[in-house]
């Protein structure tokens, strides 16, 4: 079983075997190598770019910078930007792109983003008196093509939405947006991925948009970790957010010449330990067969939805299709109570509005449990937590 073989280079399940780890959409888990890497970076000594010894590990660093671009099928490694995470890739467009805005042109986002995906534009909106278009979403929880296509202008400057919800799982058919968004006008698109680069190999230059923001821990990596990536003419019409060392050809008293991309927008001291260690885990994902370990994710995730299904009084927020994440609710009982008896037996999976407000509210809700999915879940974590659901009911019924 791939699955298994997998599993065993995670501590987290020997260290905690008696948790059911259901929250991989918060954060994954992280395999002993980038356990291993982060122990040898602190205890050597160097900073990247700016030293002549050979302990600095700018070499390291900068082949992480090359495993993204290979994985993502990037134009050029000059077009993959560290940053903290996809909150911070995030407002580097929306703050880098803000010369761009003028008073009465529009910004188009899904009512079905993360926080970090809506306010950047509502505040850059409001900044620049522009008007933020947030579109709804259908029945199956997809952005309507008619409705996205009604909504585009020659004033549509920037349309943001996300590839996969955090909160329902729901992948948006952006094969068939984008094209539409290209045809009506010249607005810059942000795909925000976080929610799908654990779950999909994603080829960007296929989907055509003009950036794209993920978190390293989302797949493996360390916290405080992010990327943005893209086409490398649309990031270079990016004013820097920070400013600093390394980011830079040349400083007198009265100018600035900005170095090119990717330095340019990377100012200061990295997270060097975080980068080298996520390089060597993107090393180490390239020796898994990913669409093996994918099948055998949505095979459980298929089998999850099912089994989950045939409870009475639930409401899953989902259409037919499978994806590793999985929101729900019962109609008779509150999530949180449900989520406090489940971690009562040791089952970590996410409840609340997942940090994103204004969907929750459009759907009509005050909150769901959350299950998500990674390569290293079994058929036994499944059956824990059904047992587990199954005595929170019964409780709860009493
Ligand atoms: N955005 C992460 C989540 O959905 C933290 O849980």
């Amino acid at each position: 079983m791939i699955n298994s073989d997998f599993r065993s280079h995670f501590p987290f399940f020997k260290n905690e075997s008696n948790w059911v780890y259901l929250d991989s959409a918060a954060t994954t888990l992280k395999p002993q190598v980038l356990i291993d890497e982060t122990i040898a970076f602190y205890q050597s000594a160097g900073s990247v770019h700016r030293s002549q010894y050979d302990l600095a590990q700018t070499d390291a660093y900068e082949m992480a910078r090359d495993l993204v671009a290979k994985r993502f099928n990037v134009e050029s490694r000059d077009a993959v930007i560290w940053t903290s995470g996809t909150t911070h890739s995030i407002n580097l467009v929306a703050q880098g792109l803000s010369d761009e805005i003028q008073a009465g042109d529009e910004i188009i986002v899904s009512i079905a983003e993360h926080h970090a995906n809506f306010i950047p534009w509502q505040q850059l909106a409001e900044r620049k008196k522009a008007k933020l278009i947030v579109l709804p979403v259908d029945e199956n929880y997809c952005i309507d093509a008619n409705v996205l296509s009604e909504a585009l202008s020659a004033k549509t400057k920037i349309v943001a939405f996300n590839l996969v919800s955090n909160v329902t799982g729901v992948r948006q058919p952006v094969e068939q947006l984008i094209p539409i968004i290209r045809a009506k006008s010249s607005a810059k698109i942000l795909l925000d991925i976080a929610q799908a680069v654990n779950s999909e190999q994603i080829d960007i230059q296929q989907l055509d948009a003009d950036f794209y923001t993920f978190s390293a821990h989302k797949m493996y990596g360390p916290t405080g970790v992010g990327v943005l990536m893209g086409k490398l003419q649309s990031l270079a019409t990016i004013r820097p957010l920070f400013f600093g060392g390394k980011m830079l050809t040349d400083i007198t008293e009265q100018n600035l010449t900005l170095a090119d991309l990717p330095y340019r927008l990377e100012a200061g001291t990295p997270n060097i330990a975080g980068i080298i260690g996520f390089g060597k885990v993107l090393a180490w994902l390239d020796k898994w067969n990913f669409n093996s370990l994918n099948k055998s994710l949505y095979q459980l995730a298929e089998k999850f939805q099912n089994q989950l299904q045939q409870y009475t009084n639930i409401q899953i927020l989902k259409p037919s299709n499978i994806t590793p994440t999985i929101s729900f609710n019962f109609s008779n009982h509150h999530h949180a109570d449900i989520a406090t008896i489940l971690a009562e037996q040791k089952i970590a999976l996410r409840t609340g509005m997942h940090c994103a407000k204004p969907y929750l509210r459009y759907l009509d809700k005050t909150g769901t449990l959350r299950i998500s999915l990674a390569h290293y879940n079994t058929e036994d974590d499944i059956n824990r937590f059904f047992n587990a659901l199954n005595f929170a009911l019964q409780l709860l019924q009493d």
